[in-house]
Parts: structure tokens; C-alpha cells; sequence
């Protein structure tokens, strides 16, 4: 196998200079450095060995500020919108049959994911379930972005046949006939529709476009107008409960984060959140390694599409056509952020999704992981093909088993032939991008109805 072969797809931002790159090329740049680093942070930086471009890199990858605002959704940040989402959330009654919650493949035990190489609902899914913890920094939702925003991405789940396979309008009058739920909803939406028309809805009716003649969708078509939109804009508006909820879902402080906060402020004593070891790993990382060419910022993600390679589930071709589908399926979805669900239809968000191109250089490229959390969220990659952090740094390292396809001609990465001991140290660094995750009991099932 010919290692050098193997490709990546990269914005055309080289590693030099990763302020200057989130700057430029970044839709959404890095939170502002304080260029006046003060003496003693230069001072520390050399007391630890590390270079000024070293330096510079890695007072890039922190702080996490909080989620940026998302004037698409306006109960984004209100307190009761998220008490309705926590509730949702863990409510299993959403699923075609009552088996299924987001909290079933987000578990909060396990970082938010469910440990699993791909998800089980219905049915068995083809990819890893990412963690939920500060998905609301994320630009486009999902390993393909097929979703732009926390919002419009829960409805997806909750429709999908091997996920949790239920059915708008059933969702819709489950919850507005739930007296604790229409109360709550009805606190941060205003009055909700009555009783008598949520009853006479048909008991399943969706638009299901891959099975046409199927009997919600031919429900769905026999509904008037004015019925599918009300029960578009309340279903809307429970993915936009549910993005409240998860905004809170945020992950907290990391060693990282802290080793970060002492260069900036001269505190050494937070010097010490890192081992020597994992300082070893992290100069590798931000150095040698190459990492930061995607995996940049305080998300430790660019936020945009690559194919790097990854060894599929059985070891053939890719047949997971990653950002190509998912740039067509966002575009065309009734609830993205230029849509009429959408609080904001014709701002920033919009704009993104209107001019997004759907090109057929993104066949196979998926959204660069964030790294934050990432030792608890085992299996890795976008199928879960690699079982451990010890088998994702030794494809880095060698490449082996890396998969190429034609159209890809960038040559980004290298095998990048690590000794152990620097295997050991980029190990090290990796298991301290952990926080203590969110508070205020945001990260268990909510009190018992
Ligand atoms: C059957 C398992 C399963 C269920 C149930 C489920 N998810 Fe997921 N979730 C996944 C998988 C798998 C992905 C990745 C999907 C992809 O890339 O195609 C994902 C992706 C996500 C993401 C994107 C995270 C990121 O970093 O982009 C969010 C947010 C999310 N789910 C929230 C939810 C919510 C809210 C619910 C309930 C309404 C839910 N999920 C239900 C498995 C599940
Ligand atoms: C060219 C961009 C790029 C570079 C360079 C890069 N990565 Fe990645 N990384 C990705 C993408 C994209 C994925 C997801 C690939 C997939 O699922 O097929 C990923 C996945 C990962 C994962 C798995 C995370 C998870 O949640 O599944 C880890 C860990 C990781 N990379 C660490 C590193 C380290 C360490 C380096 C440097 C040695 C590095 N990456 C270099 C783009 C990159």
C-alpha cells in the first residue's frame, strides 16, 4: 500500500499561522486570542520549552467560550424552553413504540454517546452517535452536516424508521394532550392548538418521501394546508425545546482548557492540569502531527468535511457517500434555517444553507470530529471502525488500511511513523480534553412526573 496515497480534503488554509487561519478561513472564527500575551506568559512558555509558534497554537485552542447565539431558534436560551426539552429528551413516548428516547443512544453515563460502534434503535443505524455535549457549537450537525441547527437536527431522529421511527402528528398530539407537557409548552409557545383538533388528527401522518403510497403519507396528503402547518411549526418548535436543553448540555472545563488558562494568565499552578507527558502529546499535535490543520480552535474541529481515510466497517470500499448526501438533504430540509420554521429566515444561518454548493468533491468526506471528551466516547470515526484512541493514533501513524478514492488528489496526510513513546504521548494529551460536564442536574434524566 502506498502510504503517501492516501488523501485529505483541506480549505485552502495552510498549518502556518492557525490564528491567521481561523481568521481568514473560518466562517466562524475562533474566539479573539489577547495578542498582548504578557511577559510571564512568554516567560512560562519557555520555562516548558515550548516555541513562540507553539505557543501561539495553542493559546488557539482555548477557551471554549459559550455557545454562540442562534437567532434561528428564539427560545435558544430561555430557561423553561429547556425544561421542556429535558423532559423530551428522556421521554421514550416520542417512539413508535414507546421503547426509544435521544437519552437511549445519548446516554449522560457515557458522555452522551451509547458506546456502541453504530447506533441501535428500531434498527441498527450505519454510524456512531456523536456525544450531545457542546454539539451547540457545532456549525453543521451530524457526521455528514445534514442538519444546520441543534433544532432542526432533533426532528430528524425522531421520524427516522431505525432511530426512533415515530411520526410527527402523533408526537404532536402526544404532547399537547399530556397535561404537564401542553402546560409547559404552552408556557414558552403561547396557546397551543385545541384539544378537539389535536384529537381528530389522524393517528399517523407524515410526509415520507422514499415510501410514497405508504398510509401516513398518504394521510399526510389528505391533511389541508393549514393542518400540516400547524403541526409543522409545533413540531418545529419541540426540536427548538430540545435545542434549548441541549445548549445547556455543555461539557466544561478540560485540563486543556485550564494548562490554557495558566499560559494566558501566568498562573503556573495551572501549568500542572497537564502531565509532561500529555505537553509532549500536545506539542506533537499542534506540531509535527499536523492535527491542528483540522482539528483547530477550542472545539479541536475546523467544523468542515474531509476524507481522511478511515478504514471501512468491512475493510472494501466506502460506500457512505458522507458530505455529498448530507449537503443536499440540508439544503432541501422544510425546517433548515431559511425555511419558514426558521426565527430568523433571512439571516446569516440562511444565507450558509442557500449558497451551500453540492459537490461531488465531498463524496465520502465527513465532519471533522471535535475532540473535546473524546477519551469517553469510544468507539471512533463515523461508523465506529476504530475500537479504541490507541487505534485511531496508530492509523495516524501508519495509515494502515486507509482507504482512497479517485477523485481525491490532496495529499494532506503522511503516515506520520511515531515512536511509542510519542504514540504514548499524543495518548496522553487526547485523555485530558475531558470536563467535568454540564451542571444544575442538566445531565441526568429529569425528576420523575
Ligand atoms: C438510535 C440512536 C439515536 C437516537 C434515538 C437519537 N440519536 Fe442523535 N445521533 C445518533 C447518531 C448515529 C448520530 C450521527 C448521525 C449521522 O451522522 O448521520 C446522531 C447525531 C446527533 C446530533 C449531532 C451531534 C453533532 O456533533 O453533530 C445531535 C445533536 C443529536 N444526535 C441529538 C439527538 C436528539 C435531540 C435526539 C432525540 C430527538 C436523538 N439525537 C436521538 C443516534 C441517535
Ligand atoms: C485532514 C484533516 C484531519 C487531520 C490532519 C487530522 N484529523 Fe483527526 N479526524 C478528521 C476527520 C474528518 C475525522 C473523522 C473521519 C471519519 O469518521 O471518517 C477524524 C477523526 C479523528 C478522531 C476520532 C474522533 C471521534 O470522535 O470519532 C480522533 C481521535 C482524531 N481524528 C485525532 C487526530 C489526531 C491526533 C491527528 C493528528 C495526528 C488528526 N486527528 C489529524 C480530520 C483530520
Amino acid at each position: 500500500m502506498k502510504f503517501s496515497d492516501a488523501t485529505a480534503r483541506l480549505r485552502p488554509c495552510g498549518l502556518a499561522g492557525v490564528l491567521l487561519v481561523a481568521a481568514s478561513c473560518g466562517e466562524r472564527a475562533a474566539p479573539p486570542v489577547e495578542t498582548a500575551a504578557n511577559s510571564s506568559t512568554d516567560d512560562l512558555a519557555a520555562d516548558l520549552g515550548l516555541s513562540p509558534i507553539e505557543l501561539r497554537r495553542i493559546l488557539a485552542l482555548g477557551p471554549l467560550g459559550p455557545p454562540p447565539p442562534d437567532p434561528t431558534n428564539r427560545v435558544a436560551d430561555d430557561e423553561d424552553a429547556a425544561a421542556l426539552g429535558h423532559r423530551l429528551f428522556f421521554d421514550e413516548r416520542l417512539s413508535r413504540d414507546g421503547s426509544v428516547s435521544c437519552a437511549t443512544c445519548h446516554d449522560p453515563g457515557r458522555a452522551f454517546t451509547d458506546g456502541r460502534a453504530v447506533s441501535m434503535g428500531l434498527g441498527e443505524g450505519s454510524r456512531n452517535a456523536p456525544t450531545v455535549l457542546d454539539a451547540a457549537q457545532q456549525r453543521w450537525l451530524t457526521w455528514d452536516g445534514r442538519a444546520d441547527s441543534l433544532w432542526a437536527q432533533a426532528l430528524q431522529p425522531m421520524e427516522r424508521r431505525i432511530e426512533m421511527g415515530g411520526d410527527r402528528t402523533a408526537i404532536v398530539r402526544l404532547v399537547l394532550t399530556d397535561p404537564q407537557l401542553r402546560a409547559e409548552y404552552e408556557s414558552v409557545f403561547g396557546a397551543a392548538p385545541d384539544l378537539d383538533w389535536l384529537n381528530g388528527l389522524p393517528e399517523a401522518a407524515r410526509p415520507v418521501e422514499v415510501e410514497p403510497g405508504q398510509p401516513a403519507a398518504v394521510a399526510w396528503d389528505a391533511l389541508s394546508e393549514a393542518d400540516r402547518t400547524s403541526i409543522n411549526d409545533c413540531f418545529a418548535n419541540l426540536g427548538k425545546a430540545l435545542a434549548a436543553y441541549q445548549r445547556r448540555l455543555q461539557g466544561g472545563e478540560t485540563n486543556l482548557d485550564r494548562f490554557v488558562r495558566g499560559l494566558r494568565n501566568g498562573d503556573e499552578e495551572l501549568l500542572g492540569s497537564l502531565s509532561p507527558e500529555a505537553i509532549a502529546g500536545l506539542r506533537l499535535f499542534v506540531g509535527r502531527g499536523g492535527c491542528i490543520q483540522c482539528h483547530e480552535g477550542p472545539m479541536l474541529s475546523d467544523g468542515e468535511f474531509h476524507l481522511v481515510g478511515a478504514p471501512t466497517p468491512g475493510g472494501g470500499m466506502p460506500t457512505d457517500p458522507g458530505r455529498f448526501l448530507g449537503a443536499s438533504i440540508v439544503k432541501a430540509d422544510g425546517f433548515n434555517a431559511a425555511s419558514r420554521h426558521s426565527d430568523e429566515p433571512e439571516g446569516g444561518a440562511a444565507l450558509r444553507v442557500s449558497t451551500l454548493a453540492v459537490s461531488p468533491e465531498t463524496w465520502g468526506a465527513f465532519r471533522t470530529p471535535s475532540l473535546r471528551h473524546v477519551g469517553r466516547t469510544a468507539p471512533y470515526m463515523h461508523a465506529g471502525q476504530l475500537p479504541d484512541l490507541e487505534s485511531v493514533i496508530r492509523f495516524y501513524s501508519t495509515l494502515e488500511g486507509a482507504v482512497q478514492l479517485d477523485h481525491h488528489r490532496e495529499q494532506v496526510l503522511v503516515p506520520l511513523e511515531l515512536s511509542e513513546q510519542e504514540s504514548r504521548e499524543l495518548l496522553a494529551f487526547l485523555k485530558s480534553l475531558e470536563g467535568a460536564g454540564p451542571g444544575e442536574g442538566w445531565g441526568q434524566a429529569p425528576a420523575q412526573r
